[in-house]
């Protein structure tokens, strides 16, 4: 297959067969994001690639490695977006949207490009759906935004999804954590890889979360910075925790989780799986009370998660969770001869503005190949109209699952009659909603 026909690696088509699983997950994020409180936020694909140099930080695996950054033809530095948060963030100081009354609370549902070694569940276009609040410092803050998360996998009925919590500390007493990084991965500077080691002065807390065999195995026993929080941000864990023991929602406390992105302070979590293989994060978020000023405001407080769809829909999978499945067509007519289609056409055309799904050949197909068509689409019922039942003015509709069969007239009368006995087979209440 040439390239003209090859997606590019680690990139995914959504198909029409597939879409209606989407559509179902985005809903329920939707709806979940919206009871909790927050709207809509859209942002664009691409950024200055300063902003998420400086927001998402510049000794990252996500700035270092894997961002698709590009030059303008003039000459700016753009990238694309490899996650939410930081586009959000600039959002929200360039519209100052501060000033519609703290706290400001966003949600996300966008497409991310990291360029990481694709495997299951691992993309270079991957999707998130993310909550975001700005301007809350209270520890009721971070209870809430793990229970919006939790909601979404308690909504799609996903179990074994276990929450690991921590705390990272505040930006006082992460100096206190970074020293006895320094000095436990100072031992080891002829094994860690190169970038570990140009990230053992700038920022060895990096280091916890390096990818490599070697490294990682060196990490499993550093420091753990709860060992190293202050008062005030054990207190707020504490809180957090107990918050969470209110709304009923388990948690373990994962001292190891430092999450990969550097915006983060105090609280950090993930939600995890083992039923997806390697990448079983399904979730992740935190605090990020020092972003907002890092970017040029005001101290502001926040936090935020997100989910990634493709694990998301995975996990789903794995555990054999039924989707809904995507509507079908109403009434599929298959028409004869001129007269017949223009009938229809105009048929088709009402039940459609009525919401009814009613489809009609445009193919020209005859009648036999129309009748497999509406079988093939699984049309719940199906008329044949022909010259002569335009001269009856009649015509019969079957239902495609039992195969009874009722009459129509070919005027006027023709949608409320069907409509009649639509709402009797289907049990719906279409007649009411359309009064
Ligand atoms: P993250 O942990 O980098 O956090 O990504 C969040 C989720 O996105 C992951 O848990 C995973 O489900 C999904 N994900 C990440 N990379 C990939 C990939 N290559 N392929 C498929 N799925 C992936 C963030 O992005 C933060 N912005 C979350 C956040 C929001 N923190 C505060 N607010």
């Amino acid at each position: 297959m040439g390239v003209l026909t090859k997606k590019v690696k680690g990139a995914e088509d959504i198909l029409p067969r597939d879409s209606y699983k989407w559509q179902f997950v985005e809903d329920v994020m939707k709806q979940q994001a919206e009871v909790y409180g927050f709207k809509e936020i859209r942002t664009p694909v691409f950024e200055h690639t300063m902003l998420f140099n400086r927001g998402v930080g510049e000794t990252t695996d996500v700035v270092q490695k894997e961002m698709y950054t590009f030059d303008t033809k003039g000459g700016e530095s753009i990238t694309l977006r490899p996650e939410g948060t930081a586009g959000a963030a600039r959002a929200y100081l360039e519209h100052a949207l501060y000033n519609d009354g703290l706290p400001v609370k966003a949600y996300y549902l966008l497409s991310c490009y990291r360029y990481e070694k694709a495997q299951a569940g691992r993309q270079r276009e991957f999707h998130q759906f993310g909550m975001e609040t700005y301007g809350a410092s209270d520890a009721k803050a971070d209870a809430e935004m793990i229970c919006a998360a939790n909601s979404v996998f308690e909504r799609l009925g996903v179990k074994n999804v276990r929450l690991e919590l921590n705390s990272i500390g505040c930006k006082t007493c992460r100096k206190d954590f970074t020293n006895a990084l320094k000095e436990y991965f100072g031992k080891y500077t002829d094994k860690l890889c190169a970038t570990c080691l140009s990230r053992l002065e700038r920022n060895p807390m990096r280091i916890l979360d390096c990818k490599s065999e070697i490294c990682s195995a060196i990490a499993k026993d550093a420091p753990k910075v709860l060992d190293y929080i202050c008062t005030d941000c054990s207190q707020h864990f504490e809180r957090v925790k107990s918050f969470l023991d209110v709304a009923e929602v388990d948690y373990t406390v994962n001292p190891t989780i430092v999450r990969g992105l550097d915006y983060y302070t105090r609280t950090v979590f993930e939600f995890v799986t083992d039923t997806i293989g390697a990448q079983g994060t399904v979730c992740g978020g935190g605090r990020y009370d020092g972003l907002i000023e890092e970017l040029g405001g005001q101290p502001t407080p926040s936090l935020g998660f997100a989910m990634g769809i493709e694990r998301l829909l995975l996990v789903m999978q794995s555990q054999g969770i039924e989707l809904p499945q995507p509507k079908t067509c109403d009434l599929y007519i298959a028409a004869l001869g001129e007269n017949a289609e223009k009938k229809a056409f105009e048929f088709v055309r009402e039940l459609r503005d009525s919401s009814l799904i009613a489809e009609m050949d445009i193919v020209g197909r005859g009648l036999r190949a129309q009748m497999k068509y509406a079988d093939k689409i699984k049309a719940k019922f199906s008329m044949v109209i022909g010259d002569d039942d335009i001269n009856a003015n009649k015509a019969s509709v079957k239902n495609m699952s039992t195969g009874d069969k009722f009459d129509v007239p070919l005027d006027k009368g023709f949608f409320e009659a069907f409509i009649e006995k639509y709402a009797i087979m289907e049990q719906t209440g279409i007649i009411d909603s359309l009064k």
